[in-house]
C-alpha cells in the first residue's frame, strides 16, 4: 500500500469500482448532452484524476478547464464562510453548457460559490458533477445532477482526494479507520 499504514487505512473502492462509476457518469453525460459541446470545469486540486479519466470517456465536443479556490472557516461552522477564487476560468463560457466536476462534495460551500460565480458567465446551462456525495453533511444547497456515489461522512484518500496533500496519486479510494 506505500506510503499507507495497513493499520489505519482500509481499501474503500478499487480500480475497478472506480472505473465503472466513471463510465456510468459518462453515459449520462454522453446520453444527455448528445451532439452538444461541453465545458467541463475541473475543480482543483482533486478532480484532475476523475476529469483525465471521465473526459476521456466522452463522446462529446469537450472543453476542458480548472479553477482553484480556497475557502476559511472550518468545516463543522454553520456561517458561510469565505470562498475565494486563486485560479479562474480562462474559457468564456458564455452560452456553453458547463459540467462542474468536483471530486467530493462535503458542506458544498465551495461549490455553491462556483456555482453562482459561473452563472454571473451566462452559460447555456450549468449542471455538477460529483465523483462522491457525502450527501448528509452539506450546509449549503446546490443541485447536484449526477452523482457518481452518496457516501456517509468518513475520510477518504486517493483518486485525488489528498491527506495534507500525499496520496491523490492513489489508484485506488482508502478511507481512514481511526480519524485522529
Ligand atoms: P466543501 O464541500 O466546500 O465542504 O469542500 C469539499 C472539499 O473538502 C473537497 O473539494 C475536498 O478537497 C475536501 N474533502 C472533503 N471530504 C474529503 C475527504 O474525505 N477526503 C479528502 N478531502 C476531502
Ligand atoms: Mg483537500
Amino acid at each position: 500500500m506505500g506510503i499507507l499504514d495497513e493499520k489505519t487505512f482500509t481499501k474503500y473502492l478499487n480500480q475497478t469500482d472506480i472505473e465503472s462509476i466513471v463510465q456510468t457518469l459518462a453515459n449520462r453525460l454522453n446520453r444527455d448532452y448528445a451532439g452538444e459541446k461541453v465545458v467541463l470545469v475541473g475543480v482543483l486540486k482533486g478532480a484532475c484524476v476523475l476529469i483525465a479519466d471521465l473526459s476521456r470517456y466522452l463522446k462529446l465536443d469537450v472543453e476542458i478547464d480548472f479553477v482553484r479556490l480556497t475557502s476559511q472557516g472550518g468545516k463543522a461552522l454553520k456561517a458561510p464562510g469565505t470562498v475565494s477564487i486563486l485560479k479562474d476560468l480562462t474559457t468564456d463560457v458564455r452560452d456553453k453548457h458547463v459540467i462542474i466536476v468536483e471530486e467530493i462534495i462535503d458542506s458544498g460551500r465551495k461549490l455553491k460559490f462556483l456555482f453562482e460565480r459561473i452563472k454571473a458567465s451566462q452559460p447555456k446551462s450549468i449542471e455538477v458533477l460529483t465523483f462522491l456525495d457525502k450527501k448528509g453533511k452539506r450546509l449549503v444547497d446546490t443541485p447536484v445532477k449526477y452523482v457518481g456515489k452518496v457516501i456517509e461522512d468518513q475520510f477518504l484518500v486517493g483518486y485525488g482526494l489528498d491527506l495534507e496533500e500525499k496520496c491523490r496519486n492513489l489508484p485506488e479510494i482508502y478511507f481512514l479507520k481511526y480519524p485522529n
